[in-house]
């Protein structure tokens, strides 16, 4: 039995899943030598790598992908003055309402504390029936059993001042959206666009959660990965991708299975949108498009459905939003949040700031519409450590079975023993495949096995190793992660070959199946 393995007994699955990205450094807590601080995590050099890559494939497929219309990334502030988070309502509307324990002072999500003590969703309700529901069930403080405060709300933007002794008040921007806003018309302007038209924006975003947990599910300091698609609003059905998707399909919890109990069902694109299951064509085409990403990087299709939000969930200006919730086993999540955000954010701005933001189309002025998807970075890794974590094999420890696209290391190149000319021949393979652009890693500490199951712990789809056959022949063992199976092909083959593993257009299957 492996020491993770050991270490991890008794334990819940997310504890299991957690250990593991703790004891191999994938997450950090943020000044985990002062005690931490709630709610705000370091990216340890695993878990950067699995970052970048799913940052990498997602502006691969959303962003350099989208070949239907242009979109362009922009890199906007993370600090925002006031104004422009008066007019977005986040000044106003960006509240959660809070309660607080008499004795031990804890303050709680009212809603959350609600929700799990008596098993009812109540998104949308006042803090007057907050209050009502917590009193009438006699509910206390899950802490401490004190008495609980009425609730109130409480604004979760991070306040700040910009230049010295009382300088303008501006927040840390809540979402990436409102950047995208703001800059639409300039962006618009010097790309020489026309509708539609996207801008994405991958970035942090802070929220002053009032009770951070779950690892990475409910963060202060996160990122977002998020796109506006501005469209003409005479063409909000008129998708110039639609026929390449009409036949794809996704899962969809509906109003009305919600209200019954029901689960979700599998629609087509074009089912959608001529049922009018959603609200536009752009809505169906990324509801599919976020499908095949999820399965590309291991969330099983069974495991994740867009979630029809109920009229009380929804901003009022929103024309329909679709949550994509993954099951965890902490629970269902909400990873994705696509909103069809109608004109509302331009409008908004155009009020506030007296710009006029409206572009030309045929002579016409005209204020595009939005649809947004917008992705949560660390919520998404969370899923896929789960989803991708593997017990219970036979091997004896636990790994990760990332795919090769998105794992943090390509590969382990290893020498059968430390010894010459074994070492030279590895680390001149070793050389050979970063200077490819591949992220490998070299290791000769240790027995075999032992270097085997620290690369499968953090994921590595493939273990390359040299021995004394590689002396006479030229080749080298490939052992993949998933079946242990092991080839031998030519050492002059392997960087290519990783480099199609790491950039999606071979499969470890596709690998094992190699012939000398
Ligand atoms: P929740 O209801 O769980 O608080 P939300 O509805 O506020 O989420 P959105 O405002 O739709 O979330 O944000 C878009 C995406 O940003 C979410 O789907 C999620 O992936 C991510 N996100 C939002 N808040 C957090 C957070 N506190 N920590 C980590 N990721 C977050
Ligand atoms: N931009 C969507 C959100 O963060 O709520």
């Amino acid at each position: 039995m492996g020491r993770v393995e050991k270490e991890s007994e008794g334990k819940s699955f997310f504890e299991k899943v957690w250990t593991l990205v703790l004891h191999r450094g994938f997450i950090i807590p943020t000044a985990e030598i002062y005690g931490g601080i709630a709610g705000i995590y370091d990216f340890g050099p695993l878990g950067t790598l699995l970052a970048k890559k799913l940052v990498d494939l997602w502006r691969r497929f959303f962003v350099i992908g989208e070949t239907n219309f242009p979109v362009y990334e922009i890199n906007g502030s993370t600090i925002l003055p006031y104004e422009v988070l008066v007019a977005s309502g986040h000044v106003d509307s960006f509240v959660d309402p809070i309660v607080t324990c008499l004795k031990c002072k804890a303050r709680m999500r009212a809603d959350h504390l609600v929700e799990e003590a008596l098993e009812i969703r109540v998104e949308g309700a006042t803090v007057e029936e907050l209050t009502r529901i917590i009193r009438e069930n006699g509910l206390r403080c899950p802490n401490c059993g004190g008495d609980l405060s009425e609730v109130s709300l409480f604004n979760l933007m991070f306040k700040t001042e910009v230049g010295p002794l009382g300088g303008k008040t501006a927040f840390l921007r809540p979402e990436t959206a409102q950047v995208i806003f703001i800059d639409f018309k300039k962006v618009f302007q010097v790309m020489r666009g026309k509708l539609p038209f996207g801008i994405a924006q991958i970035g942090k975003a802070y929220r002053n959660e009032i009770s951070p947990r779950q690892g990475l599910i409910r963060l202060r300091e996160f990122t977002q990965m998020e796109i506006e698609v501005f469209i003409n609003p005479k063409e909000v059905n008129n998708h110039p991708g639609i026929e390449e998707v009409a036949d794809s399909k996704f899962r969809i919890l509906m109003r009305e299975n919600q209200l019954k109990g029901g689960g979700a069902v599998e629609v087509t694109v074009r089912e959608a949108v001529e049922k009018g299951i959603v609200p536009n064509a752009y809505m169906a085409y990324y509801l599919s498009k976020e499908t095949e990403f999820f399965e590309r990087i291991g969330i099983p299709r069974s495991k994740f459905y867009f979630r029809h939000m109920m009229p009380e969930e929804t901003p009022f200006y929103s024309g329909g939003n679709f949550d994509l919730e993954v099951e965890l086993s902490i629970g269902v999540k909400e990873v994705v949040g696509n909103a069809y955000r109608t004109d509302y954010d331009l409008r908004s701005h155009m009020k506030h700031s007296g710009e006029d933001l409206s572009v030309d189309v045929d002579g016409e002025k005209v204020v595009p519409e939005v649809v947004e998807p917008s992705f949560g970075v660390e919520r998404i890794i969370y899923c896929i450590l789960e989803h991708c974590y593997r017990e219970d094999d036979g091997r004896g420890w636990s790994w990760f079975q990332f795919p090769p696209e998105i794992a943090p290391v390509t590969a382990l190149i290893l020498p059968l023993m430390k010894k010459e000319p074994l070492v030279s021949k590895a680390k001149e393979l070793f050389k050979a495949a970063r200077r490819s652009g591949i992220f490998v890693e070299y290791d000769d500490r240790g027995s075999i096995g032992k270097r085997y199951a620290r690369a499968d712990e953090i994921g590595v789809p493939v273990c390359v190793t040299v021995d004394y056959q590689t002396i006479n022949d030229g080749t080298v063992t490939l052992r993949s992660r998933d079946t242990r199976k092991q080839v031998r092909v030519k050492a002059e083959l392997v960087p290519k070959l990783l480099l199609d593993l790491s950039e999606g257009r071979m499969s470890l299957s596709d690998l094992e199946a190699l012939q000398g």
